[in-house]
């Protein structure tokens, strides 16, 4: 607890590790809050945390409480699965998807994500547990970074195909992405075009800073 007041005034690392995914994965008290960042960005709570409610906001709260099943690509310490619980009160089914299984050990040690009834965790990459799976989805988030590297099979045919085949009707998907220099910015632009009438894309620039969420509707 005192390190968590000595935060206000300086951050206090309380957990540093080499990650094989993130460089490396740090604990961090930070003006009260208890932070998850890889070397060179935020990972969780802190500003990851706000950039992905502000998403939930723009699909709705009442809306997604209302679902049955929310899949999340890129776990990390839990942040967006603790507003989808604690703030929204989904009561469905949460299944989150993370690569780097040291990563779910510091979720659970600081996060107490291990105490959360209606989420199951499977340690696999994205790409592979999408190809795998047989359930679909009302809500899917796709969160994934290392550090702060978009791996391209996010942005490929062959990924955005599946997502949209595992999303129910009336269902959303929430990106995030990082514009950092101009090639992403036309990055996006490309991703935004591989949407055809049947799906209600929308683009919100300049989240924070570097970030641009898409929301993305799938129609009947
Ligand atoms: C920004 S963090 C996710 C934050 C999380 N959504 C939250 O709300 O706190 C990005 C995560 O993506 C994970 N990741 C990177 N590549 C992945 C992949 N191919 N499959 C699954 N997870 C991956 C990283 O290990 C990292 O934990």
């Amino acid at each position: 607890m005192l390190a968590k007041l000595f935060s206000y005034f300086l951050p206090v690392n309380v957990h540093k590790k080499k990650s094989n995914f993130s460089k490396t994965l740090e604990v961090t008290w930070n003006n009260g809050q208890l932070v998850l960042d890889s070397q060179n960005t935020n990972y969780s709570y802190g500003s990851l945390q706000r950039i992905l409610r502000k998403g939930l906001k723009y699909i709705g709260f009442e809306r997604i409480k209302k679902f049955n099943s929310i899949l999340v690509l890129g776990v990390a310490g839990g942040s967006v699965i603790k507003t989808i619980v604690d703030e929204i009160k989904f009561t469905g089914k949460i299944t989150g998807v993370e690569i780097d299984e040291s990563i779910i050990a510091i979720a659970n040690d600081y996060f107490k994500l291990n105490e959360i009834k209606n989420l199951e965790i499977i340690i696999d990459d994205a790409f592979e547990y999408v190809l795998k799976t047989k359930e679909k989805y009302d809500l899917i988030i796709i969160d994934i970074f290392q550090d702060t590297m978009m791996p391209n099979f996010l942005f490929e045919d062959f990924f955005i195909n599946r997502i949209n085949f595992l999303l129910n009707i009336d269902g959303f998907i929430l990106f995030n992405t990082m514009v950092i220099k101009e090639k992403d910015r036309v990055r996006n632009l490309d991703y935004k075009k591989k949407f055809s009438g049947n799906y209600s894309l929308r683009m919100y620039p300049k989240v924070e800073e570097h970030n641009e969420l898409f929301t993305i509707k799938k129609l009947k």
